[in-house]
């Protein structure tokens, strides 16, 4: 047994697809999020941007004596390979488990991935898909603009102008036949009730928070690190910059009030 926390992050508020699934299936842990408001979006920048600034949100992290560190980043997952690999603690990003979870759901070995601009563009999906099933063909889009919709809350099944957005980035998938599709980004999760009804009930969706915090489990239990089972785990969450929205938005995101857990911590701080 193990009382530290699983530490969390994201460029925003994308990464609480994968605290819904830590709420829901790992309900004895505690947990430390933490959202880089200021700098939100992370997936249209360089490598080098991205690398420093998923530096910073794991030094923020590793201040709370996590046991276990999550990337809920598709974006960082699959750019900032240097900055997660020098992590000393237990780490799980969103790419390895997603694309897993893609060829096992997969019956025509035609995937599709959306995500970023930066993740599509690192073939970080490909290369895992490959490496796990060589006769996938995999077709990747780039969905910036989900991200904002996300960020603005667009997320209503109802909103026709978030359901057009999608169906243009969605449409080159289904032309390619796709069966699957991996929501690349732990933003797009958000999204999936609208998505899925865009693509069909013929095609499987592949929520990659929800796959990252499943891998996480299977860590934790296998190393005897879950906590005491049957307690109530907190959650603090931490943002860098004062974003009015953050809780009203985690409000219908995760379908709690968090407003009175919620820390701005500039990130020019010393950690
Ligand atoms: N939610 C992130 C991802 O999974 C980042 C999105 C962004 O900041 O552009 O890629």
């Amino acid at each position: 047994m193990d009382k530290r926390p699983i530490g969390i992050f994201d460029s925003g508020l994308g990464g609480l697809s994968a605290v819904k699934a830590v709420l829901k299936y790992l309900p004895e842990e505690d947990i430390i999020y933490f959202g880089d408001t200021q700098r939100v979006p992370y997936g249209s920048r360089s490598e080098k941007t991205i690398e420093a600034y998923a530096k910073d949100d794991i030094a923020f992290l590793e201040q709370f004596n996590c046991k276990l560190i999550m990337a809920a980043c598709g974006t960082v997952s699959s750019v900032a390979v240097n900055a997660t690999s020098g992590i000393k603690e237990l780490f799980v990003g969103v790419v390895k488990p997603a694309a897993a979870a893609a060829v096992n759901a997969t019956k025509n070995n035609k995937i599709g991935v959306m995500a970023t601009w930066a993740t599509i563009n690192s073939g970080a999906y490909t290369k895992e898909i490959k490496a796990l099933e060589p006769k996938a063909e995999v077709f990747g889009v780039s969905c910036p603009v989900l991200v904002t919709l996300v960020e603005n809350n667009w997320i209503d099944t109802d909103d026709y102008i978030s359901r057009e957005i999608i169906r243009r980035y969605i449409d080159p998938l289904l032309k390619d036949g796709v069966d699957t599709i991996i929501l690349g980004c732990t933003h797009f999760p958000h999204l999936a009730p609208i998505i899925q009804s865009v693509a069909g009930s013929g095609v499987k969706l592949i929520d990659n928070g929800f796959e990252a915090v499943m891998q996480a489990k299977k860590i934790l239990e296998e190393s005897s690190l879950t906590n005491e089972k049957g307690r109530k785990g907190t959650a603090q969450y931490y943002i860098s910059d004062k974003t009015q929205n953050f809780s009203m938005i985690a409000k219908t995101l995760l379908g709690i009030d968090i407003s009175d857990k919620v820390t701005f911590k500039e990130l020019t701080e010393k950690f």
